[in-house]
């Protein structure tokens, strides 16, 4: 794809769908900033990227942090043709054992920090510009051990309607995309190997495909979402091997 004089911010995009993303986008011609809380992470992919890849690092759930980010990428850029509002941890607990902490750690980076990541950028949006916010398909799904997740996943998912709503006068599109489950390493961070693998067994059994997906499929997804969907606002496009749909 030509993506030639975009530019484009991805939260999380150091790893997994995030850098699929950024690398689908710097491959294409795009100039892109990630972003993470790791800073090896960050000079990792940015090795990876090249020179039109700027790395800028932050927590998405600090509003200073977002403030930061704001003002490098107006400088960097100035304006921006595609917020992809990434970032997001997956710890998935039993319901009993869930805590306060857990709670709150997952809403503040999930559904807060997407929310502020949007209004915090959207001064720098181009007209035509396209938001896309990664939520999760088991925002329509009852899987155990994912209350929270879940909730605020689907949290995210009526957001990208509200704020595509909010956003329509100035001419931005925002729209969801629900990934399923994608082998990112994702799962090794928020749980022990052993119940990884567990989890990822149960996933492959229950998925019509019979398989995993890779960050690249969930990165033309949203790539699809931001620059080509361009009489789609407020919708979600599911990209899940079917699990939620056959
Ligand atoms: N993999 C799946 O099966 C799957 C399925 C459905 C939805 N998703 C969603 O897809 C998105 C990408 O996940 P992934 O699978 O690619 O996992 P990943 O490789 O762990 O990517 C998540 C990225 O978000 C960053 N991040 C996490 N917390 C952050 C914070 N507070 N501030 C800034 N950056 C933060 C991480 O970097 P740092 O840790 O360095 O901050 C990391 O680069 C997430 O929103 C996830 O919920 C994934």
């Amino acid at each position: 794809m030509n993506y030639i004089d975009k530019n484009a911010v991805i939260t999380g995009g150091g790893s997994g769908v995030g850098f699929a993303l950024a690398k689908l986008l710097v491959d294409g011609g795009a100039r892109v900033a990630i972003t993470g809380r790791s800073q090896a992470t960050l000079d990792a992919a940015r090795e990876r990227l090249g020179e039109n890849a700027v790395a800028i690092r932050g927590d998405v759930a600090s509003l200073p942090d977002l403030d930061a980010l704001t003002e490098r990428v107006k400088g960097e850029f100035g304006t921006i043709d595609a917020l992809f509002v990434n970032a997001g941890i997956a710890t998935v607990t039993p319901f009993e054992s869930t805590t306060e902490e857990l709670y709150d750690e997952l809403f503040a980076i999930n559904v807060k920090g997407a929310f502020f990541t949007v209004q915090k950028l959207a001064p720098l949006l181009s007209t035509g510009a396209g938001v896309v916010l990664t939520t999760s398909n088991v925002n329509a799904m009852g899987m155990l051990d994912t209350s929270v997740y879940a909730a605020g996943k689907a949290a995210l998912r009526s957001m990208a309607r509200s704020l595509a709503r909010e956003l329509l006068p100035r001419g931005v599109r925002v729209n969801a995309v629900s990934p399923g489950p994608i082998d990112t390493g994702i799962l090794e961070i928020m749980m022990t190997a052993e119940a990884a693998a567990r989890f990822k067994a149960e996933r492959v059994a229950d998925n019509p495909m019979r398989r995993f997906g890779t960050p690249d499929e969930i990165a033309r997804a949203a790539a699809f979402l931001a620059f080509d969907a361009t009489y789609t606002t407020g919708a979600e496009l599911v990209a899940d091997g079917g699990v939620t749909q056959l």
